[in-house]
């Protein structure tokens, strides 16, 4: 199947005030520099709030992660998890047909699919409550034929328990999750041969549906104040463990509030993505020229970690020559590193080591081959 961004799109993509609190505090986990590590978690939340992943949802975390739009895009696209095209507004319906579910009636739960949904998968339903999509198998093959709904399973399905299932979503009514024919979890269908006084009636369901059963929460949309926010590795003072105090990122919230109440309140006294890239003290500007000596400015490209973006980015603050990187002192690397998209590179990569080489004309292995090869770093600036 063909993983490629729907013909259509909505105009614009948002997380809910709570998603992005959740969204933010989810990247100070990662170092500085190693933000794009927290791709997978903000795709995910952007599909529990929307359905499915949108271009303007895929744009939106690039810029909140500094990568550049096609890494995002290919992230979603490898893995079938997220949905790449409108979803039920209820429920996409994902039917497990490996081995044992098929042997056990899974093409009679696809057929009807076909029947009360649409012909084909990733297909809306006439009213646009429904999907469906076949998946491999989901870890529930005793209790096969099964079927993902939402965040559960319900399993031991036929197709009228199938039918009546999706009859009843379709109504707004609440459904019980897990085995559909009265096994109480994974047990023989003729029942316990062992174990005999293992006393499986404590609750009511087994633990999985009992849990789902009371948060209620299988097909519902996350709007990020269902729980609280815990933050435990972020300090009272907003410095992330192990961090220096200066790199403290935006504290994020530890407990929910309302979502109107937290938008107004996220509106008036949450500092914006520009405030929290609020560029190093003025004073650490390193000496930075209008234009390169002589009009010949050096190649930054041949710097491992300077793309084309990148040096362009350097002109426009005013560098052109190896020897000014060469000369940067820490804290003036902390005040061009604050005005680069991506952070930390300079670090990672080595700027200045490598410069302080190639201002004297030593060549770099990187710088070799790229001169021989004409083939630069391919920055995400
Ligand atoms: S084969 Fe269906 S859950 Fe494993």
């Amino acid at each position: 199947m063909l993983r490629r961004l729907h013909h259509e799109q909505p105009d614009s993509f948002a997380f809910t005030p709570a998603n992005q609190a959740w969204a933010e505090a989810q990247i100070t986990k990662y170092p500085e520099g190693r933000q794009a590590s927290a791709v997978i978690p903000l795709l995910w939340r952007a599909q529990e709030q929307e359905g499915w992943v949108t271009k303007p949802a895929i744009e939106h975390i690039a810029d909140m992660l500094g990568m550049a739009y096609i890494r995002v895009l290919e992230v979603c696209s490898f893995y079938f998890m997220f949905q790449m095209q409108p979803t039920g507004s209820v429920a996409n319906i994902q039917i497990c047909g490996t081995t044992s579910c098929m042997i056990c009636g899974a093409e009679d739960l696809v057929a009807v699919c076909q029947e009360k949904i649409a012909e084909k998968p990733h297909t809306l339903s006439a009213d646009g409550k429904f999907t469906w999509e076949e998946v491999e198998c989901l870890g529930a093959c005793t209790n096969a034929p099964m079927a993902q709904i939402g965040k559960d399973y319900y399993e031991d399905l036929t197709v009228e328990s199938f039918t009546k299932l999706l009859d009843d979503l379709a109504a707004g009514k609440d459904v019980i999750p897990g085995p559909q024919n009265g096994r109480y979890a994974a047990e023989p269908k003729s029942g316990l041969t062992s174990l005999t006084e293992f006393d499986s009636g404590k609750t009511q369901y087994n633990a999985s549906v009992q849990l789902a059963t009371d948060i209620k929460d299988g097909v519902k949309r996350i709007q990020g104040d269902e729980v609280p926010l815990l933050t435990p590795w972020v300090g009272k003072d907003g410095v992330v463990a192990g961090r220096a105090a200066a790199d403290a990122p935006p504290k994020a919230p530890e407990a929910p509030k309302p979502a109107v109440k937290q938008a107004a309140e996220a509106k008036a006294a949450k500092p914006t993505a520009k405030e929290a890239e609020a560029p190093a003290a003025e004073e650490n500007e390193p000496e930075v020229l209008k234009e390169a000596r002589g009009g010949l400015p050096d190649d930054l490209k041949l710097l491992k970690g300077v793309g084309p973006k990148l040096e362009q980015t350097l002109n426009e603050l005013g560098f052109f020559h190896f020897d000014q990187i060469a000369d940067w002192t820490e804290a003036e690397v902390a005040w061009v590193d604050a005005r680069l998209k991506f952070k930390g590179r300079i670090e990672r990569d080595g700027w200045i080591e490598q410069a302080k080489r190639l201002q004297v004309g030593d060549e770099t292995e990187f710088a070799k081959r790229a001169k021989e090869d004409g083939i630069y770093e391919d920055d995400a600036e």
